[in-house]
């Protein structure tokens, strides 16, 4: 006696009502995309079956409880087709549409139109299904096209994949169902970005994306992902006979299949055209990545006179899109200056044609991209050119590494003009900070004379480009060395407006410390910061050779600020600059210094350095400090004013006593406020 036997018929009929339900749900749900119950009552069902079998350890062979569940393999077994799993000729245009239909007419000796079916092409990964009296028992990759993998575990766990061929009549006694297995483009993109996450290797594309999921040894690593399927062929056959394409679509749809979105059958190649035109402007409207059409003569008798070359029907031909991809080789890294000083990393590639157009280099975007990507020059990648968009790296093919690849670093010096380059913490860019760079100098000589800066009327971006091209204006102070005569060689210039311009410029001498520190554009330093650095330095030589230190002790002046401005300052090209200028003749007034104003402050000229804890928190007193025209500092020395002492004061409370320093407590400080200003704290 079998333990099925045993099992109580009521039982048996349950599950059985259970997994047809089940199945037809399913199949609304992930083929129709029109579910008649809610994923409530799915579940309910689910479980009641699961429940069921595990009780009577009757479990029918298309039970969706066995979609899951197998164990991880390790490799995959080789699996024979048994009718050889074909690619596809390819047409790149029209005109080799028609040029096919020609040779067809010819093939078969007729003039009459060709009844064709024209479908999308699916670009993602073909695989058989193979079926033995209704149910399927293996499923394999293409391969080779005589020889897959067998990833029936994985197939499995696609929803869309029936378990069992349903529907009128009896299902053939044995049947190879061919289709592609593909991922939806937001799907593909929502996996991307977990791994990115969890910094794993990106898919180049979605087909990438369908291929790895099917090509995974662990089955559960294959149900996570949303895979889907299309079926539009078959192999081999027993028990079922079909007269076309058409047919066979019609088949696949009533015995459950999921079958490609569209698929028209027209008479004669201009209707095709007109189809294939159709898929072609539609194809942003798919959810899924398409990279053609697919053309097959609709009827099997022709199909069947026609027959194949080696590897490819002469009844079909895919009209192939322009491509969005191709693979190159990376023969050179550089960085570009663009027009703010930031210098971009390219990449030089071996010349590839994607869609039509060679593509030879494209931008990496920034320094953190390459680190991100792991690119590295002699290394092939897969760069991308879709629609209006700039062709970029996708991803490195890292399997085609020999071990000779480059890896290229941030670069020390600017690309064009040698000068150190600079980059903030935090930022992934990087820049060249210099006056002369002639990557940027007319963007910063346009900017030098705008109104808000030098307000040199005429001195406009027309005619720096102008001055700039005829090599009259190549380093700021040249502003300053142009001379009439110059201007009136040029074709834009008359004697009133070379008159005019030279007069502009004259007059600009005269300027403000914050006015001129704005105008010379110094990174993050805008007009706010160029007031606030006039308050603080007398001079513009004050800030020669600054340190970031020296600067941040401002209150409003940021790191960012504090960094850029000593990096300016302490490059020896720039100062020069600066001296040039001021030799022809630029005169720096500085109304906005502080002394002067602030001098009735109590604290004003007196110096405070902090040691041990005090009753509040030790940047708040400085602050006070600063309120009040003092100037706190870490650096204790016999020019000190003052040192107050905390609670537990550290070694600066002997050095003052040795220097001679006055030390102070907090309520001592708040006293000295009070004594010196004659009126109560300003808080
Ligand atoms: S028919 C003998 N129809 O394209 C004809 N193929 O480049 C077999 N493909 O290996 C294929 N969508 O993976 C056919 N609607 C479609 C298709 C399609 C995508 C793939 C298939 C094939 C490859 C050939």
């Amino acid at each position: 006696m079998t333990i099925s036997e045993k099992i109580p018929e009521q039982i048996k009929k349950e599950i059985a009502q259970l997994v047809k339900d089940l199945n037809y749900h399913c199949y609304r749900y992930y083929v129709l995309d029109a579910p008649v119950i809610s994923d409530t009552e799915y579940d309910r069902e689910y479980r009641r079956l699961k429940e069921l079998e595990e009780k009577s350890n009757y479990i029918l062979p298309d039970s969706p409880t066995l979609r899951v569940g197998a164990p991880p393999l390790e490799k995959f077994e080789k699996v024979k087709h048994t009718e050889p799993m074909l690619s596809l000729d390819n047409a790149f245009s029209h005109d080799e549409v028609r040029e096919f239909d020609k040779r067809i007419k010819r093939l078969l000796d007729s003039d009459r139109e060709i009844e064709y079916t024209v479908e999308p092409k699916y670009d993602g990964l073909a695989i058989e299904l193979s079926y033995r009296n209704g149910l399927l028992y293996k499923s394999s990759t293409r391969g080779d096209g005589y020889v897959g993998e067998d990833v029936t575990w994985n197939i499995r766990t696609i929803k869309s994949v029936p378990l069992k061929i349903e529907g009128q009549g009896k299902a053939p006694e044995e049947i190879d169902i061919r289709g592609e297995v593909f991922i939806d483009i937001d799907e593909f993109e929502n996996l991307n970005k977990q791994r990115e996450e969890k910094g794993e290797p990106l898919f180049a594309n979605p087909r990438n994306a369908a291929a790895g999921s099917i090509r995974q040894l662990d089955p559960a690593v294959t149900m996570l992902r949303k895979l889907h399927l299309a079926c539009y062929g078959i192999g081999a056959v027993k028990g079922l006979r079909l007269k076309s394409q058409a047919e066979l679509v019609n088949w696949l749809a009533e015995a459950r299949f999921p079958t490609p979105a569209m698929m028209k059958t027209v008479q004669g190649i201009d209707a095709v055209i007109a189809v294939v035109r159709e898929i072609e402007d539609t194809r942003g409207d798919f959810t899924f990545e398409i990279d053609g059409a697919v053309i097959k003569v609709n009827d099997f008798v022709l199909q069947q006179k026609l027959g194949v070359k080696t590897r490819e029907p002469r009844w079909a031909i895919a009209y192939k899109f322009e491509a969005h991809q191709g693979t190159t080789k990376i023969r050179e890294i550089h960085g570009s200056v663009g027009r703010t000083g930031v210098i971009t990393p390219f990449a030089v590639f071996e010349p590839v044609k994607i869609g039509g157009v060679m593509v030879s280099r494209s931008t990496l975007h920034n320094w953190d991209e390459i680190k991100r990507k792991d690119i590295k020059i002699g290394d092939t990648v897969v760069v991308e050119r879709a629609g209006d968009v700039i062709p970029h790296v996708v991803m490195v093919v890292k399997e085609e590494r020999t071990g000779r690849e480059k890896s290229f670093s941030i670069p020390e010096k600017c690309p064009a003009c040698g000068s150190t380059v600079m980059r903030e913490e935090g930022e992934v860019a990087v820049r060249c900070v210099s006056l002369h760079c002639p990557a940027q100098i007319q963007e910063k000589i346009i900017h030098f004379a705008s109104r808000g800066g030098m307000d040199i009327e005429g001195l406009g971006e027309k005619n720096v480009e102008l001055l700039y091209s005829r090599g009259l204006i190549q380093r700021f102070e040249d502003i300053y060395r142009l001379e009439k005569e110059n201007l009136l060689e040029l074709p834009r210039f008359a004697e009133k407006s070379a008159h005019n311009l030279i007069d502009a410029i004259e007059k600009s001498k005269h300027t403000t410390l914050a006015k001129f520190l704005f105008a010379i554009g110094i990174l993050h330093v805008g007009e706010y910061a160029a007031k606030l650095l006039a308050k603080n330095f007398r001079t513009l030589e004050a800030l020669y050779h600054i340190s970031p230190e020296e600067i941040i002790h401002i209150k409003q002046a940021g790191e960012k600020i504090a960094s850029s401005v000593a990096a300016f300052f302490n490059d020896k090209k720039n100062l020069q600059t600066l001296n040039s200028m001021i030799e022809l003749g630029l005169d720096i007034k500085n109304p906005d210094f502080a002394a002067g104003t602030d001098a009735h402050l109590p604290l004003k000229g007196l110096s405070f350095v902090i040691t041990g804890t005090l009753p509040k928190p030790r940047k708040e007193v400085e602050g006070l400090i600063e309120k009040h025209g003092g100037r706190p500092s870490s650096a204790l020395s016999a020019k000190t004013n003052f040192l107050i002492a905390g609670e537990e004061p550290g070694s600066k409370l002997l050095k003052a006593k040795s220097l001679g320093v006055r030390t102070i407590s907090y309520t001592e400080l708040l006293k000295l406020i009070e004594e010196r200003s004659g009126h109560p704290r300003l808080f």
